[in-house]
């Protein structure tokens, strides 16, 4: 492994920072998602004609309403597991682990408390100052994701958040003062987490979410990402800045040609997210869709120019699992990231059905690397398990061996894939790196941590941090360059 290669772990503002009304900070859509599950489906809170309704993240809007946050209702993800008030502490649990990167993202909200605003939040920007101090401190170079599944609550109840085209604006703006900002801590930038998934949530802003409403939406979401990175070309070239994707990697149910076409066009409905952000215009198999389906993309004259302009420096991707596709009506299906997959019978699943399948992760690579031969950086991938604190010789800790087994696995595959498949992978972050609030489910008791927080799913826990098994685990991964599980 190259002597450079980042480790590291990952987390996302809306899932861990807290504070979420501190420091001058505005709500967001995510502030919305309501805990408790429906069919373990998160639930937005919205006002329609002053009454509170609660509605599955991803269906439509009812008529009129508004996202709100209703009084008395708990919401997770507005403690979190408190970053905000202790990230010096957390930053060096990650430096005692040895990360030489570290994957975050600024909350919108943070800096820009509606969106709109002439000037942003001069406290929202030093608490992430402090932040990049704190870890630059300990060399551990931040990865900054500069949207992840938020979206100003005031742009989505005004405007509609991407629906609007002035929504491209005011993102730019956004960006333009961190990055500008931040210029002497930031070399990695991450425009949009997670675009293909964005595309099926509430974090669009939208109310209605028919396929044209969110195909206009996300026509300005690409541009916005697509002029971000052209600024950020002209002014900061030495900087490097990404798109990042989910890649829920399918395999055809068996050798039924139809089955592997179908395989083939469900992979390309998420290709077709970064193919545009890596080639710069939308894929032909994109646009004959659009033709039978009747959907019309309402365009300026300078998006083709700024789609080719803005093509990103890397691919970035999570990796959770991997799914299977059958034309087959009522196959039995399984659970996955924010989606149901059909099960695949050699492969092992979490305790939330999210079929394990380390080599999946060597093909991904291979996929995505063959089609676009652009650098990789895994910024996601990891184990949601339930964990059990337990009292060791007078010691707390988690006996997580499941989840050693986990990266173990997935960590040789992604070593083959740069060693004998010759993959240009940049750096490697383990999602969760201290346990957050779940995206997809807003639960607590599903953790992905090497570090233990305190912290129920009704928000009663002293977020108190405690070293898992795998602590000491990955720590030795990293020294070793990945040597020690050879
Ligand atoms: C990705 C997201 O979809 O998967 C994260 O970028 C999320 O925000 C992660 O937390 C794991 O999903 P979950 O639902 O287990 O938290």
């Amino acid at each position: 492994m190259n002597k450079d290669f980042l480790w590291g772990g990952a987390t996302a503002a809306n899932q861990y920072e807290g504070g979420y009304n501190k420091g001058g900070r505005g709500p967001n859509t995510f502030d919305c998602m309501g805990s408790g599950s429906f069919k373990n489906i998160r639930r937005i809170s919205c006002k329609v004609d002053n009454k509170i309704v609660w509605i599955p993240r991803n269906s439509s809007l009812p008529n009129g309403a508004k996202g709100c946050i209703a009084d008395g209702a708990y919401y997770p993800s507005h403690q979190a597991t408190d970053f905000y008030n202790h990230y010096k502490e957390d930053i060096a649990l990650f430096a005692e682990l040895g990360f030489k990167c570290y994957r975050m993202s600024i909350s919108w909200t943070r800096i820009f408390p509606k969106g709109d605003e002439e000037k942003p939040n001069e406290e929202g920007l030093l608490f992430y100052k402090n932040v990049f101090k704190e870890l630059l401190k300990y060399n551990i170079e931040p990865i900054v994701t500069l949207n992840h599944f938020d979206m100003p609550l005031y742009l989505a109840n005004s405007i509609e958040g991407w629906k609007s085209r002035k929504t491209i604006e005011y993102f730019e703006k956004y960006c333009k003062t961190v990055i500008k900002k931040y210029a002497s801590y930031v070399k990695y930038w991450i425009t949009f987490n997670e675009i293909n998934f964005m595309f099926s949530w509430h974090t669009l802003g939208i109310s209605s979410m028919d396929e044209q409403t969110r195909y206009q939406a996300l026509h300005h979401v690409f541009i916005a990402s697509a002029r971000v990175v052209q600024w950020c070309h002209a002014n900061y070239p030495q900087k490097k800045i990404g798109m990042m994707f989910s890649m829920p990697i399918s395999y055809p149910e068996d050798c039924n040609p139809k089955n592997v076409l179908k395989t083939y066009q469900e992979m390309n409905n998420e290709f077709f997210f970064s193919d545009v952000q890596c080639r710069g215009y939308y894929p032909k198999y994109k646009l004959n869709e659009f033709i039978r389906k009747g959907i019309v993309i309402n365009k300026e004259n300078t998006d083709d120019t700024d789609l080719k302009k803005g093509v990103v420096d890397f691919i970035s991707i999570s990796y959770y699992h991997s799914g299977v596709v059958t034309i087959r009506e009522n196959a039995e299906t399984t659970g996955g990231n924010l989606i149901q997959l059909v099960k695949n019978p050699y492969l092992d699943a979490s305790e939330w059905g999210w079929q394990i399948d380390p080599l999946g992760l060597r093909i991904a690579l291979n996929q995505i690397y063959d089609r676009y031969q652009k650098p990789i950086f895994i910024v996601e991938n990891g184990l949601g398990a339930v964990d059990e604190v337990v009292d060791i010789d007078g010691v707390k800790t988690v006996e997580d061996d499941y989840r050693i087994y986990y990266f173990k696995e997935h960590l040789k595959s992604l070593m083959d894939a740069i060693e004998y498949d010759g993959i240009d992978v940049i750096g490697y972050t383990a999602w969760g790196c201290i346990d957050i609030v779940s995206g997809g489910t807003g639960e607590m008791k599903k953790r992905y941590g090497f570090i233990h927080v305190d912290m129920d799913d009704h928000g009663a826990g002293s977020l108190k941090r405690t070293k898992k098994k795998s602590f000491d685990w990955y720590k030795a991964v990293i020294a070793s360059n990945g040597e020690c599980i050879r």
